[in-house]
């Protein structure tokens, strides 16, 4: 077990250097506050006049599938590393996190209107799929030389409040990208042909922030003594049941989750208002509010806790690749695909959960905060 709380800042960059590949040069750019210039930031986003630094720490003891990793966690909310550091303990001592993934399979949208016969222009659209899908691949040979691209087209006919239309989806594997521009650039493309086809006006032409084809699984089993006893095993499933009934609950218990899948989004430069998104719709999918995690409790009393939400992150392209510390971030993790960084988020998400609850239903939140501050 490694005690980065009880470290002083020298000892934690100490830790740093023995335990992970960053070169000294490397800890430094995140030592220093400095890793992103003001020069960089400049060509990064619109009018910049300067950069907003927020504390970057590591959250130790991850094991998932099998592999250690330090996740570095960028974030302003006390206590969170901390507990989702515990988390993240309690599961290595019973073998880590099971982490799978559906792949990285995108949704584009395009938004086809004033069709008079939307059955029939539907089926026009599938028989013809792939000449889309040529078009749309012809947009990013980049991607297609990599085993990605179009795979699928799905015509979906919508019925809305100004009548039917249909949406047209592009299924597109996007590999280690995150994949917006890719997608926004193949439906785009596709829009005149599928407007021939379908006889109708294109309209919006972007990609889903629901990315059903995307999905992270993660579970984890911790043993009932590692929790004190299996009556703490009882009140995870009893907290976990009270959120499954009620979407108040269930809108915190997500929050919690977030608090520690967001802040390594951040470290590794993705953006965290489509993981986000698509995490909430995800959520409701159903019709009702959900919590995206649920623990129960297996036939030796041990407890048992899973998470399953959409992913869609990347280690190429945008601010992965121009945000300095973001690869930094990815190299400390050892993450090489886009998957695998999906798997370590939501593991963190997973481990911020299980951390949480474990004061929420023993001790109390704000009573371990107060006794941890003295
Ligand atoms: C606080 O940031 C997050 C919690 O409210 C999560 C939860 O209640 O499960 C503690």
């Amino acid at each position: 077990m490694a005690d980065l709380l009880n470290m002083t800042l020298n000892e934690r960059l100490e830790f740093l250097k023995a335990n992970s590949p960053l070169s000294d040069k490397e800890i430094s750019l995140i030592s220093s506050g400095n890793g992103l210039s003001v020069e960089k930031a400049n060509t990064m986003v619109d009018n910049v006049v300067g950069t907003y630094q927020l504390p970057y720490s590591i959250a130790p003891d991850f094991l998932i599938n099998g592999k250690e990793m330090l996740v570095p966690m960028v974030g302003e909310e006390p206590y969170v590393v901390k507990s989702t550091s515990f988390g993240a303990l309690l599961a290595k001592k019973n073998g880590g996190f099971i982490a799978s993934n559906t792949g990285s399979i995108m949704i584009g949208q395009v938004q086809l209107t004033n069709i008079s016969n939307p059955n029939t222009a539907k089926l026009a659209i599938i028989e013809r799929k792939n000449e889309i899908i040529e078009i749309a691949n012809a947009k990013d040979p980049v991607l297609v030389s990599f085993g990605g691209g179009c795979i699928d087209v799905q015509p979906r006919i919508l019925d809305t409040r100004v009548g039917s239309m249909i949406v047209c989806h592009l299924i597109i594997d996007v590999k280690d990208a995150m994949g917006a521009q890719a997608i926004n650039a193949m439906a785009e493309a596709c829009a005149p042909k599928l407007e021939e086809i379908s006889g109708g006006k294109a309209n919006v032409k972007v990609l889903s922030n629901l990315a059903t084809f995307r999905l992270v699984r993660v579970r984890v089993c911790v043993k009932k003594e590692d929790l004190g006893g299996e009556a703490t095993v009882d009140k995870f499933v009893s907290a976990s049941a009270f959120a499954e009934a009620d979407p108040y609950r269930a809108t915190t218990q997500n929050k919690g989750v977030m608090n520690g899948m967001i802040p390594v989004v951040v470290a590794t430069g993705n953006d965290t208002r489509a993981v986000e998104s698509g995490v909430h719709a995800y959520a409701s999918l159903n019709g009702k509010y959900k919590p995206i995690t649920l623990w129960e409790k297996n036939l030796n009393g041990d407890l048992e806790g899973m998470i399953e939400v959409p992913m869609a992150v990347g280690i190429v392209g945008g601010t992965t690749k121009h945000h300095p510390l973001a690869q930094l971030s990815l190299k400390l993790m050892g993450i090489t695909s886009a998957n695998d960084l999906a798997e370590a988020i939501a593991a963190t998400g997973l481990a911020a959960n299980l951390g949480v609850l474990y004061s929420l239903t023993t001790q109390g939140l704000f009573s371990d905060f107060e006794s941890n501050r003295k």
